[in-house]
C-alpha cells in the first residue's frame, strides 16, 4: 500500500514539475503566442520588446514553433542556443529590423530562457 502511494506522489511530482517547467502556448495560426502568464517576471520586459520587434516581419508563430520543435521552420536548421545567437546578429544586420544591440541582446537572453524551459 505504501508502495503504492509513494509511487503515485513521484508520478504526479513529475507531472506538476513538467507543466510547471514548460511556457505555455495560445491560440493557433497568427495569433499563436506564448502565455505571458507562464513567463518569468524577471523577463517580462523581454517579452514585451519582443512582442513588438519581432512580429514587423512575420507573426510570433515561427519563433513558437522554433521554440517548441527545436527546429526553424523556414529552414529546417536546429533551433539551439547557437543558432539563437546566429539569428539575433542576422537580425541586427538586416537594415529595417529596427533592432539595436541590447535590444537584440535582450531578446536572445530571453530565447535562451525559453529554450531552457521547454528543454526541462
Ligand atoms: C526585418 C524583418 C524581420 C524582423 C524584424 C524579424 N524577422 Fe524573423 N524572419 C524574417 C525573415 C525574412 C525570415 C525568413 C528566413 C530568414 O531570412 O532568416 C525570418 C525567419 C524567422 C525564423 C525562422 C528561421 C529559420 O531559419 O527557419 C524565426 C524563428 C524568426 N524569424 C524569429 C524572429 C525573432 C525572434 C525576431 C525578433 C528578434 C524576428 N524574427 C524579427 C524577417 C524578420
Amino acid at each position: 500500500m505504501k508502495r503504492y502511494f509513494i509511487l503515485s506522489f513521484l508520478i504526479t511530482l513529475t507531472i506538476c514539475s513538467l507543466a510547471e517547467a514548460r511556457i505555455k502556448v495560445s491560440g493557433r495560426g497568427a495569433k499563436m503566442n506564448f502565455n505571458p502568464d507562464s513567463i518569468s517576471a524577471e523577463y517580462k520586459e523581454s517579452f514585451e520588446l519582443m512582442s513588438i520587434k519581432c512580429i514587423k516581419c512575420h507573426t510570433m508563430e515561427r519563433t513558437v514553433i522554433a521554440i517548441q520543435t527545436g527546429r526553424a521552420p523556414i529552414t529546417g536548421q536546429p533551433f539551439n542556443r547557437q543558432a539563437v545567437k546566429a539569428y539575433g546578429i542576422k537580425m541586427l544586420r538586416k537594415p529595417n529590423s529596427d533592432m539595436n544591440k541590447k535590444e537584440i541582446r535582450d531578446i536572445v537572453i530571453f530565447l535562451n530562457y525559453l529554450l531552457k524551459e521547454n528543454a526541462n
